[in-house]
């Protein structure tokens, strides 16, 4: 019995020599042809003296594409907390970073991704999962595009071969995924060209009057995914690895009520200048809500995109429920000075309109629609 175990296991060992040769062979004539400059990291003998065995065995164990250790580990080797035991090791350790509060769960999710497949899940049973090799194409990656050659998805039904931008990696799991968790959405809804008002991370926004910008940015700027999620140390490696902040945010952002101050809102500080907003440059309310109230942020502000109204607005239905008459929550009466149709303004007195006959009956506009004593 053992004798028969032994020789099962060289004949495999055989069949994935050659195996391997012939996906070698394949892989080179396909990919990796002298056309490339070979500035693709991994396989740069400058940086990775062993070459393709690094990361595969010339002899194989594992089946499928015979990676030399399991592959929830491989890239740890060289890009772990351990320094000084692997040649051609990396500089920058990831494993430390994955393992922040808010995190990529590649650690329990690794597993589940197979070689080739195709994302977004398209059912509502598969591993919800994410790996290293979803986002990166350890062949083809190099220093200036770390995305390089990864398979990507628009958000709204095309598979992409190679990334152009780095939203489309995100949308492979993030967009219409049929796996998504109960309490996740559709980000790439979000960002939909035809919504009221979007952060300008696929394309240009649609405001033209952002006075807070800071020096840098105009509204013809664009943004990534990664200038809001990623590591909270500026100094450690980029990229959405982990974070100590919820929801692996670059900076913290409080979402609870509480104190203004420079830190409760560094995420949006970092790019819109936090004198223009307590100055009620565009709203005229904002430092009163923001100061005096102790209101955060995410009650009146989507940080992705709102469908219905401008400026990012998409009241928060647990922070600020809107008055449920079926009314439009957010009317843009004159800049700067809109009117909100929300349960606070109820609760606090300063409730100032009123629906009559399918009109909107504003206080203190002169309106026709206003019955008696408005
Ligand atoms: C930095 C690690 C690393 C190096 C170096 C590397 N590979 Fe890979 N290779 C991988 C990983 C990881 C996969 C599996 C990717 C997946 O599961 O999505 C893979 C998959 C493959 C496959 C299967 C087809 C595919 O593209 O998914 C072939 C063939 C292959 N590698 C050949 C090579 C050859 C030949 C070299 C040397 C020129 C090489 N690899 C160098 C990590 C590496
Ligand atoms: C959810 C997608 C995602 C996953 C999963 C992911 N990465 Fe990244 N990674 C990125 C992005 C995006 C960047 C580039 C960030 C930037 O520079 O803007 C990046 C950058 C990097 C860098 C360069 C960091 C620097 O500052 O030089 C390394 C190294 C890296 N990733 C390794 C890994 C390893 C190893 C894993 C698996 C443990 C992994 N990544 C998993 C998205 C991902
Ligand atoms: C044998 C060692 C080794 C392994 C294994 C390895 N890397 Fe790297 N990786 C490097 C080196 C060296 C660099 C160059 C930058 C540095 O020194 O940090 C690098 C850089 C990177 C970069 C940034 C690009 C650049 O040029 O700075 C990414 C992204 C990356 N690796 C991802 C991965 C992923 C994903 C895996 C697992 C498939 C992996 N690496 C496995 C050695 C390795
Ligand atoms: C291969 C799938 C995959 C890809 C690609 C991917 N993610 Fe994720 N992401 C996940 C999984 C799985 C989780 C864990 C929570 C869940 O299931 O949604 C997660 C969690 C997150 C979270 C934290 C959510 C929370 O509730 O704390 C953020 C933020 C995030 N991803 C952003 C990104 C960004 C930005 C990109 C692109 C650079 C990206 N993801 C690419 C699978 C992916
Ligand atoms: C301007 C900053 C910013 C940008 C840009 C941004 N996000 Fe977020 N994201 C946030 C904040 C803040 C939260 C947490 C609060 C919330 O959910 O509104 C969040 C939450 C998330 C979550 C978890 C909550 C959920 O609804 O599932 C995911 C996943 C996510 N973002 C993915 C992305 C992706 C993918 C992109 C790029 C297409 C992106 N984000 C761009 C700030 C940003
Ligand atoms: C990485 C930079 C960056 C960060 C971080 C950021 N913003 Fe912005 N934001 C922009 C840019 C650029 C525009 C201009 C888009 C335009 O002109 O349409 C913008 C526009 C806006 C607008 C106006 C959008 C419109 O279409 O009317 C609002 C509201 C806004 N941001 C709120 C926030 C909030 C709240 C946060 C924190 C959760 C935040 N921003 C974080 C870059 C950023
Ligand atoms: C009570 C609701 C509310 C809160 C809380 C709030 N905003 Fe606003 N914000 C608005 C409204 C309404 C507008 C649009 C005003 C207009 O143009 O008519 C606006 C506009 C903006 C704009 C776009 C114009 C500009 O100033 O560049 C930015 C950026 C912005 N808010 C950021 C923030 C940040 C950051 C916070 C938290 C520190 C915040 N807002 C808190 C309601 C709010």
């Amino acid at each position: 019995m053992k004798q028969f175990l032994f020789e099962g296991k060289t004949d495999m060992r055989e069949k994935n020599k050659i195996l391997f040769l012939l996906m070698a062979l394949f892989f080179f004539i396909t990919t990796i042809s002298p056309v490339h400059a070979l500035n693709e990291t991994h396989l740069d003998k400058s940086k990775l003296p062993q070459g393709c065995t690094s990361c595969h065995m010339s002899h194989g164990k594992r089946a499928t594409v015979m990676l030399e250790r399991p592959k929830v580990e491989l890239c740890f080797k060289c890009h772990g907390t351990l320094k000084g035991r692997t040649p051609g090791e990396a500089t920058s350790d990831i494993y430390s970073v994955i393992l922040k509060r808010s995190n990529h769960p590649v650690i329990q999710t690794t597993q589940y991704h197979i070689t080739g497949e195709s994302l977004p899940d398209r059912s509502s049973s598969a591993a919800r999962h994410v790996s290293c090799y979803d986002c990166h194409n350890p062949h083809l990656l190099t220093s200036n595009k770390p995305l390089k050659g990864t398979r990507g998805y628009s958000g709204r039904g095309m598979i992409i071969n190679e990334v152009k931008n780095e939203y489309e990696v995100c949308y492979k799991c993030h967009s219409d995924s049929a796996n998504l968790s109960s309490d996740a959405s559709n980000i790439a809804s979000k960002f939909e060209a035809g919504n009221a008002s979007f952060h300008p991370v696929e394309t240009p926004g649609k405001n033209r009057t952002a006075p807070s910008l800071k020096a840098g940015l105009s509204s013809i700027s664009t943004i990534k995914c990664s200038d809001c999620h990623g590591n909270d140390d500026k100094g450690g490696p980029a990229g959405p690895h982990g974070s100590n902040y919820d929801f692996i945010l670059t900076k913290n952002y409080t979402m609870e009520s509480g104190a203004e101050s420079p830190y409760a809102y560094a995420l949006c500080y970092g790019c819109h200048r936090r004198a223009s907003i307590l100055n009620d440059d565009s709203f005229k309310s904002h430092k009163k809500h923001i100061v005096y109230e102790n209101i955060s942020c995410v009650a009146c502000h989507d940080a992705h995109g709102s469908r219905d109204y401008d400026n990012l607005i998409n009241f928060n239905a647990r922070t600020a429920p809107a008055i449920s008459l079926g009314e439009t929550t957010y009317m843009k009466i004159v800049p700067g000075r809109p009117h909100c149709f929300l349960k606070c303004h109820i609760e606090s007195g300063t409730y100032d309109h009123k629906m009559t006959g399918g009109q909107y009956c504003i206080k203190n506009t002169n309106n026709t629609n206003c019955p008696p004593g408005w």
